[in-house]
C-alpha cells in the first residue's frame, strides 16, 4: 500500500532549551527565518506526503497558527504589493492537509504516536520527530529514500546513524545484522541504555516507517527509560512479530533540540546560502 500519511510528534516539553521553551514550542525555533518544524513539513511533503499529522500539546498554539490562512497578513501584503511575501506565507498549497491533536500528558514518543491511531487507520505511515532536521545529500529525502526501502522490504524500517560513545546514552539503540550496504535485520533495540549495555553505536533517528499494528503494540508497553511509554518499546514488541530493518540513510542529521545543535544547524544552512555567506564574511563572523 502506498505510503500518503505522516505523523509528526511536536509534544515535548524541550527541557534541553528553558527557560526560553516555558512559553515558545521548540519546533518553532527559527532555522533562518523558518521554523524548525517547516523544515520537517518540507521533507515530507517533499517525499510525497499530502496528510500529516502534528501532535501537540499545552502552550504548542504558535505550530497551529503558523501553518494557518492568515487573511490578515495576506491583505495587507496584498495592498503593498508584496507578492513575494505573500508566495512566502502559503507555505504547501492546497493539496496538502496538515491536522492537528493534542496529547494531554506528556507521557512520553510511545504515547504521543499512540493519539495518531484514528488518523492512520489501516495504512502503513511515517513518523518525522519534530526537532530533527535531515539535510539530505541527494535530491532524494531521508523519509522518501526510507519509503523506498519499505516500497522494497514491505516491512517497518527505522533510519539510524552511528553516534558517538558519549551520546550513546541519548538514543535509541539498535542490535542488528548487517544485511546490505546501509541496512541491518533489527534483532533488538534499547532505550536510552548506558554506553555499557549498549549493544551497539547505532542510533535511532527520529525517521520511521510504521504499520497500524504498532499501536496495539504501544498499548501493550509499561513506562521505560525516564518513565515515559517509548516508541522503542513498543517495535521491540513488534518485532516479535514482524521484521524490522535499520536503514542508514543519506543525508546530514541536525537535533535541534539543544542549544548548541540549534546553533549549529543556522551557522550550517546559512554558510549554505549564497548571499547569508557573503553578509556573514562581511561582519567577519566567517572567514
Ligand atoms: C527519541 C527516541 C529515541 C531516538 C531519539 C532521536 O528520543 O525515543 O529512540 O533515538 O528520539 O532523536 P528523545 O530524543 O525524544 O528523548
Amino acid at each position: 500500500m502506498k505510503i500518503r500519511k505522516a505523523v509528526i510528534p511536536a509534544a515535548g516539553f524541550g527541557t534541553r532549551f528553558l527557560p526560553l521553551t516555558k512559553s515558545m514550542p521548540k519546533e518553532m525555533l527559527p532555522i533562518l527565518n523558518k521554523p524548525v518544524i517547516h523544515h520537517v513539513v518540507e521533507e515530507a511533503v517533499r517525499s510525497g506526503i499530502k496528510e500529516i499529522l502534528i501532535i501537540t500539546a499545552t502552550g504548542k498554539r504558535a505550530i497551529e497558527d503558523y501553518f494557518d490562512h492568515n487573511a490578515d497578513l495576506e491583505n495587507h501584503l496584498t495592498k503593498k504589493n508584496k507578492s513575494k511575501e505573500i508566495e512566502e506565507i502559503n507555505i504547501f498549497g492546497d493539496d496538502v492537509s496538515i491536522h492537528f491533536i493534542r496529547q494531554k500528558e506528556q507521557k512520553g514518543l510511545g504515547h504521543a504516536i499512540s493519539m495518531a491511531k484514528c488518523f492512520v487507520g489501516d495504512e502503513p505511515f511515517v513518523v518525522l520527530l519534530g526537532d530533527d532536521i535531515i539535510k539530505s545529500n541527494t535530491q532524494k529525502h531521508a523519509t522518501k529514500q526510507m519509503i523506498d526501502v519499505y516500497d522494497k522490504k514491505k516491512c517497518p524500517i527505522i533510519g539510524v546513524e552511528k553516534v558517538p560513545d558519549e551520546k550513546i546514552e541519548s538514543y535509541g539503540i539498535v542490535d542488528g545484522d548487517k544485511i546490505e550496504e546501509n541496512l541491518y535485520l533489527v534483532k533488538n533495540m534499547v532505550e536510552k541504555p548506558c554506553k555499557k549495555d549498549a549493544p551497539s553505536n547505532i542510533g535511532i533517528i527520529g525517521r520511521y516507517v510504521l504499520i497500524p499494528e504498532i499501536f496495539e503494540c504501544i498499548a501493550q508497553v509499561k513506562p521505560g527509560a525516564g518513565g515515559e511509554i517509548q516508541l522503542t518499546d513498543a517495535l521491540c514488541i513488534l518485532n516479535k512479530k514482524e521484521k524490522i530493518h535499520a536503514f542508514v540513510f543519506d543525508g546530514k542529521r541536525y537535533d535541534t533540540g539543544s542549544v548548541e545543535g540549534w546553533l549549529k544547524t543556522n551557522i550550517e544552512y546559512a554558510c549554505d546560502d549564497e548571499c547569508m555567506k557573503k553578509r556573514m564574511k562581511l561582519h567577519e563572523l566567517i572567514k
